[in-house]
């Protein structure tokens, strides 16, 4: 199996009949239960079963799609499910979709039974690049972005490009703002590679999923919960998490990665206006053109800026009531913190 990451879990890059049938023949599951919502399981169990016939056989649990479903209710329903199919403490749950599968699958997974096994099996381009990899599982609740969770490691992951083909466009787009988020992060040569791209549809993914999965495996195997320099992968977030809850109650919401994107172009602003010294590819006038090419954004007025910073003083990695912003660093995989006042994050607009 072509692995970038060993240690922290095995994640196979290339065809699921190359990686995933192998793997699966070596391990000793006595059960195997499938996770999908409607969209994966028109788009991708087909595949699946193309590639391993036997599973035909596994029970299949569907829930409905989407972030708005990522929640405690789901959950029950699928934890009933995994008693109905018996599974015992040696079993393992497949999770074959996005981020949202995966996060809710893997909680689901780690925490039946004090926990059984899991694989994800990412189908988005976010989650193939970020969600899957790293070991944070969790839901949403009380309208707080997963704001119940763990940290666990799944068995294995499995990626397979083949999913993306199915992919609406701008879930491609959404993705893409992370492997454009972790190029910046730590690899130079493939945001040279990422500067070339015209058309997200005829990218070599191939050649991208390792290079931006390998810096994010990279730096949670050194900070596997989040302790130092995991936040690093925050950049664009702090400011990109208000944009898009602000979004989300407007007429037409931003995905995740389109917030992120502008996120990412206003929190280097920020930094470079309180003083610091940024690496060349963080300078706006290097990223903002980049960035263009596949991201619009927006006119802010006045209200929305007073409400983005208010929502900013909500974020979770704040501490001692400060703003709290990460940055990569002057070189590859370190990080710069910045804590901005009011007026900074004003002078911006
Ligand atoms: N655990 C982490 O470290 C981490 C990191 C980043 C994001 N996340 C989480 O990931 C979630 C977002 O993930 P996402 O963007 O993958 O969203 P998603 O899972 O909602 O998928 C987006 C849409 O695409 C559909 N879909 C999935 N695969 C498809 C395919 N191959 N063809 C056609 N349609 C397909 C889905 O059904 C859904 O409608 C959020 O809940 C976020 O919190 C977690
Ligand atoms: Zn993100």
């Amino acid at each position: 199996m072509s692995s970038v990451l060993q240690p922290l879990h095995p994640i196979g890059i290339g065809s699921l009949a190359t990686n995933l049938v192998p793997w699966l023949s070596a391990q000793r599951y006595s059960r195997i239960v499938v996770l999908v919502d409607e969209h994966t399981a028109e788009f991708c169990w087909p595949y699946l079963l193309h590639a391993l016939p036997q599973a035909k056989a596994w029970p299949l649990i569907v829930v409905p799609s989407g972030e708005l479903n990522k929640n405690l209710r789901t959950c029950q329903t699928i934890w009933a499910d995994l008693f109905e199919a018996e599974l015992d403490r040696k079993s393992l749950l497949i999770n074959l979709g996005g981020g949202v599968i995966g996060d809710m699958g893997g909680f689901c997974a780690a925490t039946y039974k004090r926990g059984i096994d899991f694989v994800q099996i990412p189908t988005t381009l976010l989650s193939a690049t970020d969600a899957a990899i790293g070991g944070k599982l969790g839901i949403d609740f009380l309208n707080l972005k997963n704001a119940i969770g763990v940290f666990q490691q799944p068995a294995a992951v499995f990626i397979d490009t083949f999913f993306l083909n199915t992919l609406p466009d701008r879930e491609l787009r959404s993705g893409f703002a992370e492997v454009i988020k972790h190029a910046l992060i730590g690899d130079p040569i493939l945001w040279q590679y990422l500067q070339g791209i015209e058309n997200l549809r005829a990218a070599d993914w191939n050649y991208i999923l390792p290079r931006s999965i390998a810096v994010k495996s990279g730096i949670v195997e050194q900070d596997p919960h989040e302790q130092g320099l995991r936040a690093v992968l925050n950049y664009g977030h702090t400011i990109g998490h208000a944009i898009e809850s602000h979004w989300l109650e407007s007429p037409s919401p931003l995905t995740h990665g389109e917030a992120i994107a502008w996120g990412m172009l206003l929190e280097s602003a920020l930094a470079l206006y309180k003083g610091n010294i940024l690496q060349q590819t963080l300078q706006p006038e290097v990223l903002t053109p980049f960035l263009e090419r596949f991201y619009t954004f927006p006119v802010l007025d006045v209200q929305s800026v007073a409400t983005l910073w208010a929502l900013m003083q909500q974020d979770k990695k704040n501490s001692n009531g400060r703003v709290r912003i990460t940055l990569p660093g002057e070189s590859a995989t370190t990080m710069r913190v910045i804590e901005p006042e009011e007026h900074d994050f004003l002078s911006l607009f």
